[in-house]
């Protein structure tokens, strides 16, 4: 690889993806793969934290993967690999795992919100996620990590955790940081505009898939909840559902919050909405058509999963070796 910084990120391969992924974050790693060393992956380890059907999840997998080749991730400039193929993730989670502390993963919010749903039997796993994200990132010496705002919590700990192992041991590590997109960072659910927009919302009408009907799409966006005023305005605090609909469409069509303002003044929320479903519809539409032709080449899937992987691993143990040698494990 040149010299240049790193870049690191991950999603899991867990239901479709929305818009809400791809305004937060892909969109982002498409731009930064030029300019970085950028490695992508579809971290399959973190969705089984989640109870999943095997042959969803392997599905899923492809179709992930089919999906970010489709976005624009290029396999010549980024490595775009499945996580679970690369066994050093594992591993270092482990020893990581030795070093990280109850208490500061009790903490993450996501946590607290996934545990609810598992009831009584909450998974080790599921705890110790942010420990798995945090492996993820550290084996690859990674500068930045593009995500949605969601996630700037565990790339916290994996900042602690590279600090506490480098006082323990001597440097390994490099100590990432967290970046995010101009607009996008946070896309809301467009039926509760104070959730955030998940791909695993049991109401249809919240997200947006990527790979929802360009019709569905206008349709969804009909519905989306705004308010009882007229007046297409920025206001996260009081206008909710308008906002989150000002920041899709500044995704959609590159313009500014202020144009967009100024672009609807004086209109009612019915041309508003269905202007914003049809941008949506005709940024992802291009995407959809790439994606149908890709997952048809399941052959081509795997060459991308086998030589990625083996890239990735490449990289990974060398940071590996390292942090074995430091805690002791003999090597002979
Ligand atoms: P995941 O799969 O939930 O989401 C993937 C990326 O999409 C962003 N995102 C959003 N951004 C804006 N608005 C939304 N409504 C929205 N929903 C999701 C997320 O912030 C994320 O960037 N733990 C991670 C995956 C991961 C990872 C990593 C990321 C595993 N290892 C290492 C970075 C580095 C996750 O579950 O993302």
């Amino acid at each position: 690889m040149e010299d240049k910084k790193i870049v690191y990120s991950g999603i899991q391969p867990s239901g479709t993806f929305t818009i809400g992924n791809y305004f937060g974050a892909m969109k982002n790693w498409v731009k930064l793969q030029d300019d970085y060393n950028s490695l992508f992956c579809v971290v399959d380890m973190h969705a089984i934290t989640m109870p999943q059907v095997a042959a969803d999840l392997r599905r899923r997998t492809y179709e992930s993967l089919a999906l970010l080749l489709a976005l624009g991730i290029d396999p010549q400039k980024s490595i775009l690999y499945v996580q679970s193929m690369v066994p050093e993730h594992a591993e270092l989670t482990w020893i990581l795992n030795c070093n990280a502390y109850m208490g500061e993963l009790s903490r993450m919010t996501q946590f607290k919100d996934k545990a609810q749903k598992q009831g009584e039997n909450i998974r080790v796993g599921l705890f110790d996620y942010p420990v798995l994200m945090a492996a993820d990132i550290l084996l690859y010496q990674t500068d930045y990590v593009p995500v949605g705002s969601d996630q700037r919590q565990h790339v916290e700990l994996a900042r602690d955790l590279a600090v506490r192992f480098n006082q323990a041991y001597g440097d390994v590590f490099k100590v990432p940081e967290a970046i995010f997109g101009e607009s996008g960072a946070r896309i809301m659910s467009l039926q509760e505009p104070t959730k955030k927009m998940s791909k695993s919302d049991e109401n249809l009408n919240g997200f947006i898939s990527l790979l929802d009907d360009p019709k569905q799409i206008v349709k969804k966006f009909k519905r989306a909840v705004t308010d009882s005023e007229t007046e297409v305005r920025y206001d996260r605090e009081n206008k909710p559902g308008v906002s989150n609909l000002m920041e899709i469409y500044a995704c959609a069509s590159g313009a500014s919050l202020e144009a967009i303002a100024e672009e609807f003044s004086g209109k009612g929320y019915g041309d508003f909405k269905l202007k914003v479903g049809e941008a949506v519809a005709d940024t992802i539409r291009p995407v959809q058509e790439e994606y149908k032709r890709l997952l048809a080449d399941k052959g081509y899937l795997e060459q991308v999963m086998r030589n990625n992987a083996e890239a990735a691993s490449r990289i990974a143990w060398r940071t590996l070796a390292k942090v074995r040698k430091k805690v002791g494990f003999v090597t002979v």
